[in-house]
């Protein structure tokens, strides 16, 4: 089967959206299965796939931030980082894989490129709708 690998790759890097107290202490990020979205609300999928790192204000602060190494960036100062100028290239390479914001260690930051990939069945232009609408959505969050 051609996709047999990819699914476990896929089954790997799914973020999750939820959380579990359990009776550890420590809280820790629950790996599930993305949920589907419509590819063309940004904020349904930011909702079902950032909130729970991010939070749902896209401040830093979900539920999950807790569990994480490093802690998730704030969402909404991207364009003030980038001297005002919503970094829209940069999104997509983060969320596409092709930025590593890292230079060591391991990276927390899930890659959602393949995950948007085969949840649109291969079609490159429902991906990029994907991408081009969280776009939308994170940039309507800058502060000013
Ligand atoms: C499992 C937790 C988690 C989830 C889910 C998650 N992120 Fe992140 N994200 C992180 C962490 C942690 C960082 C900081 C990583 C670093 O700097 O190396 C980060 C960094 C980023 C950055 C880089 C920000 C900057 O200031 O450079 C962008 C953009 C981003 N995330 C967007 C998203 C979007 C959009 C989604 C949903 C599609 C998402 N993230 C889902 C944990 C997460």
């Amino acid at each position: 089967m051609r996709f047999r690998g990819f699914d476990c790759l896929i089954a790997m890097m799914l973020a999750s959206t939820t959380i579990s107290l359990g009776q550890a202490a420590q809280p820790a990020v629950k790996h599930a299965p993305a949920a589907a979205t419509s590819p063309s609300s940004g904020k349904e999928m930011f909702m079902s796939y950032c909130a729970s790192c991010h939070g749902k204000d896209a401040k830093g602060n979900g539920p999950a931030a807790g569990a994480l190494k490093q802690a998730p960036a704030d969402l909404t100062s991207l364009a003030k980082r980038n001297g005002g100028k919503y970094p829209a290239d940069k999104v997509t390479s983060v969320l596409r894989g092709q930025a590593s914001l890292m230079a060591h260690g391991d990276q927390e930051m899930p890659v959602w490129g393949p995950v948007f990939w085969k949840m649109s069945q291969g079609h490159e232009e429902l991906v990029q709708m994907r991408i081009a609408n969280l776009n939308k959505y994170v940039e309507s969050l800058q502060e000013k």
